[in-house]
């Protein structure tokens, strides 16, 4: 790719020297011939980055490091509905002077799911009530789909906090995850990464058709596993990392990315950098 005057600058805002992706979108936009380049920026202070976005005029920035970080959103001019809702910013992009804060996981977990079914009329088992989900379910009222969803958390607290603004779901506690059946398991929860898998069994896989797994520390997890020797339709956690950069870098650029090219470029990148 040649870098001229007129190459999009976007930017990994964390607060350390923090590597991934970069080997991912950089090579997507070098297939698809996107004058983009995407560019490690780090420091603590989430203030010294986005005076640097404005300064430097770059088009957007993934911020990573900052999802958590509750001193971001009022550094921005304008929150997208969803960010605005969950909370979180997820990435942000620039146009003209206005830079306006987003969050991806909500459309990029709805595509993951959609890869292997539709949910209109279909049954959703969630597993994970945490902010995902909030998302999740923030574009699928939007959207006005019609699924059943029921989810299934280790604390029951947190589903029923989810109850109150989504009163169409049903809420379980983990216990119960046996007696669960329906047209798609999803899980959207810190199980299978950062916390042990003691909850998916044969039995478990075995009443659903298909199975989503939102883990992207290994892609062949206990679930993934289980769903493929069952033969099920499966969505992996490496599928949605490619959404959710889709989401970004569509929103950023303006140009659409084919799925096929950003899914070849997260095997390869995220092989090398989380396993
Ligand atoms: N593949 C990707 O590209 C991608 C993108 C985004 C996120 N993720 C992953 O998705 C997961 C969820 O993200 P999030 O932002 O929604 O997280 P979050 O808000 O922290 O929610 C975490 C969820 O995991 C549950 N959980 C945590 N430890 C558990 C344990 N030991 N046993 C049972 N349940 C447990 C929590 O249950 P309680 O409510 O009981 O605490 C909660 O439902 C994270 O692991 C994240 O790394 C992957």
């Amino acid at each position: 790719m040649q870098i001229n005057e007129n190459t999009l600058l976007i930017g990994r805002f964390h607060k350390k020297v923090s590597p991934r992706s970069l080997n991912i979108y950089n090579p997507v936009f070098e297939e698809l011939g996107i004058n983009a380049v995407y560019m490690l920026f780090y420091n603590e202070d989430p203030a010294v980055l986005v005076s640097g976005l404005r300064t430097l005029k770059l088009s957007g920035a993934i911020v990573p490091g900052f999802e958590s970080d509750s001193s971001l959103p009022p550094l921005l001019d304008s929150l997208s509905n969803v960010a605005n809702f969950v909370g979180k910013v997820g990435f942000m992009y620039q146009r003209d002077g206005i830079v306006t804060g987003d969050l991806q996981s909500g459309k990029g977990i709805l595509r993951t799911i959609e890869k292997v079914s539709s949910l209109e009329g279909k049954k959703l088992v969630i597993v994970g009530a945490g902010n995902v989900v909030k998302a999740l379910l923030f574009e699928i009222r939007e959207k006005g789909i019609g699924c059943e969803v029921s989810i299934f958390n280790r604390t029951l607290g947190n589903v029923e906090a989810l109850q109150e603004e989504f009163p169409f779901i049903k809420a379980r506690t983990l216990d119960e995850l046996e007696s669960a059946n329906g047209d798609i398991l999803a899980n959207i929860s810190d199980i299978g990464g950062s916390a042990e898998d003691i909850y998916f069994t044969e039995k478990v896989v075995g009443n659903f058709s298909n199975i989503v797994d939102i883990t992207f520390e290994r892609e062949n997890t206990n679930l993934v596993e289980l769903g493929r020797k069952l033969g099920k339709n499966v969505s992996t956690g490496w599928d949605m990392f490619a959404y959710q950069g889709i989401v970004c870098l569509e929103a950023i650029t303006g140009v659409e990315i084919p799925f096929d090219v950003m899914r070849k470029h997260v095997h390869v990148g995220l092989s090398e950098t989380v396993v």
